[in-house]
């Protein structure tokens, strides 16, 4: 399973990428909006310029040719850029769209296998089922993710399963014994990942010991 990072935030994204796992990055209006720029175009191109895999940017505005016009040009600012489209009518036949123009879509807020299902085969290049926050309804995120991934490996679909509305570690664990392609995680929890507190008494023990000896 591959791990992209869920953020905006450029010092967070610097930082991970120097620990050489995040192979790209999800953006959504809201995780810029918290970088207090209003200018959209310039922060997604910093961050294309730090990661060189996929970063998946947002369309701002609702609409089939509103969207398809923004789409494309948020697509000319990277080669990396990967346009995320919301799920519904309307975000199908942009993705359709989109598709069969080469650029990549995203197809986003995704809360059931038929939503899924269909943004594959519109030619999404990945869904991203939301598990945090079907969670937070009161249903089993994860079980949605196993139907999507299980049902995408049957028909063997090229679209990618991303993990999205990671919320704590036990998300991630799960999205890998479940084989999703890739799980985008916020830092905190990129940071909780690597964790362990058995890892940090262990180094403090071997590092006293070995002044004890050296003494
Ligand atoms: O990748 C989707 C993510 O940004 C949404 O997360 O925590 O707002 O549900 P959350």
């Amino acid at each position: 399973m591959r791990i992209f990072l869920d953020t905006a935030n450029i010092e967070e994204i610097k930082r991970a990428a120097r620990l050489g796992v995040v192979s790209g990055v999800t953006t959504n209006p809201s995780l810029v909006s918290k970088e207090g720029t209003a200018d959209y175009e310039a922060i997604i191109k910093e961050i294309c310029s730090i990661i060189p895999g996929p970063i998946s940017t947002e369309v701002l505005v609702e609409g089939v040719e509103p969207m398809i016009e923004q789409a494309r040009q948020i697509a000319t600012w990277a080669p990396n850029v990967v346009i995320k489209i919301p799920a519904g009518t309307d975000g199908l036949e942009v993705t359709s769209v989109l598709a069969k123009e080469g650029i990549k879509v995203n197809f986003t807020l995704c809360f059931s296998l038929n939503q899924s299902l269909l943004g594959a085969l519109a030619g999404a290049s990945y869904v991203s089922p939301f598990i945090g926050r079907l969670d937070d309804a009161g249903h089993n995120g994860m079980d949605l993710l196993e139907d999507i991934v299980e049902v995408f490996d049957h028909y063997q679909l090229d679209t990618e399963v991303i993990a999205a509305s990671i919320r704590h570690p036990q998300h991630c664990l799960t999205a890998a014994r479940i084989g999703a392609h890739i799980a985008t995680v916020p830092y905190n929890v990129l940071m909780q990942m690597i964790r362990h507190p058995l890892t940090d008494i262990g180094i403090s023990r071997f590092m006293s010991d070995w002044k004890q000896a050296s003494k």
